[in-house]
């Protein structure tokens, strides 16, 4: 059984964002661009303590649908291993709910789902303790607390839905899952929001956690994250506006696509466009060859001396130098290359995918 592995493999990177920025490169710090659009936005500084940025349901909200999740915001990366049911957790005055905690590969964006609908008419407290801390080590100032009151439970009939109908993988870490919209007797077709269950062995889906869940009234959705060369086994079941889940087991799959290849992909452009200046005795990072260049990358702190930017940060091409200096919006310090032809857009495709697909050594 296996559910999205980017989040696992998030968790290991803990320890390397402890690791301290040993380069700082005086007179030639970069200065972040405010002035160019395009994401990841400017990151904070990370000497300050990381906060809520925004909730959802927001603090005070009556008439939350018994379906909702809790959506929170931080104002910075987090540390993974921080993000647990231990410190952020969901409670009515019955006591804690039973729910899911998940840190969203951007690590800003984390999802409390609990396993059972909410209960009608509740009010329920959200809490972030202080044991929640940014990738740079900062716990939050205070504890933080929110809280929001169900709608009444008007309804306990599931909707009626026929499952999955397709997917398709659209790339080494993609695939695309289709269905044919669910009815319900209460919920309108638009209100109704999908569960998605992947696994890598046929019936092994969890169905106590969804690996995903959509927006309302969707009938089809990018799972992301997964796996290059893999097979996956998607059920879908509709949710609707009081938490009733179906119960279909329909299984469809798909086999992701081969990854990216370090060696086909990656490595002919840094050695064409990139090695004469970053090379022993030239800039850092020293590329001259194909194995010094991934190991002086990957999960390697940048210059940037915010923690959360890598060279390359696997599964994140937003926060990974690399990719980032190449593109027009360069968030993270000057253009590169610095003089010379830049990527084209197939070369800087296949970087970031390569990247975003966990920065395979292949
Ligand atoms: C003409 C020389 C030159 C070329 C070619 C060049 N760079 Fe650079 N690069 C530099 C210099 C100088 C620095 C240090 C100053 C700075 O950070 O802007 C640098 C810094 C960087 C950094 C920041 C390193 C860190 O420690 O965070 C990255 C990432 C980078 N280059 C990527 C690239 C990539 C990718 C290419 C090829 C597409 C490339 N560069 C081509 C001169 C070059």
């Amino acid at each position: 059984m296996s559910r999205i592995p980017s989040l696992l493999t998030l968790a290991a990177l803990t320890a390397t964002l402890a690791m301290g920025c040993d380069y700082y490169g005086g007179g030639e710090m970069p200065v972040l661009d405010s002035a160019v659009g395009g994401s990841p936005s400017p990151p904070p500084s990370p000497s300050a303590p990381p906060q809520v940025q925004s909730i959802v349901p927001a603090d005070g909200a009556t008439g939350v649908p018994l379906s909702a999740g809790v959506t929170i915001t931080f104002s910075q990366s987090m540390d993974p291993a921080t993000i647990t049911t231990a410190n952020l957790t969901l409670s009515r005055a019955a006591g804690p709910v039973a729910a899911g905690v998940q840190l969203a590969p951007d690590q800003t964006t984390t999802t409390i789902t609990p396993v059972s609908p909410l209960a009608g008419s509740t009010a329920y407290t959200v809490t972030v303790t202080t044991g929640a801390t940014s990738a740079s080590g900062l716990p939050m100032a205070a504890d933080f607390t929110s809280s929001f009151t169900t709608g009444a439970d008007i309804d306990s009939t599931p909707p009626t839905f026929a499952g999955a109908t397709g997917a398709t993988a659209t790339g080494g870490s993609t695939i695309n899952v289709q269905w044919a919209a669910a009815s319900d007797n209460v919920t309108p077709a638009g209100q109704i929001v999908y569960r998605l269950y992947a696994a890598t062995a046929s019936g092994a889906q969890n169905f106590s956690t969804p690996t995903a869940t959509t927006a309302p009234g969707a009938t089809s959705f990018v799972l992301t994250g997964l796996m290059g060369n893999t097979t996956y086994f998607i059920v879908v079941r509709a949710q609707d506006s009081s938490g009733n889940v179906d119960s279909n087991a329909n299984q469809v799959n798909a086999t992701t696509n081969a990854p990216r290849s370090y060696l086909t992909h990656v490595w002919p452009v840094l050695n064409a466009k990139c090695v004469r200046c970053h090379k022993s005795g030239g800039d850092r990072p020293f590329w001259d060859t194909a194995s010094l260049a991934y190991t002086n990358s990957v999960n390697v702190d940048a210059k940037n001396p915010d923690p959360a930017w890598k060279i390359v940060k696997p599964f994140s091409s937003a926060w990974s130098t690399m990719y980032d200096r190449c593109t027009p919006a360069n968030l993270s310090g000057g253009f590169m290359p610095e003089s010379g032809t830049p990527l084209t857009a197939t070369e800087l495709s296949n970087m970031r995918a390569w990247i975003d697909e966990g920065a395979l050594n292949n």
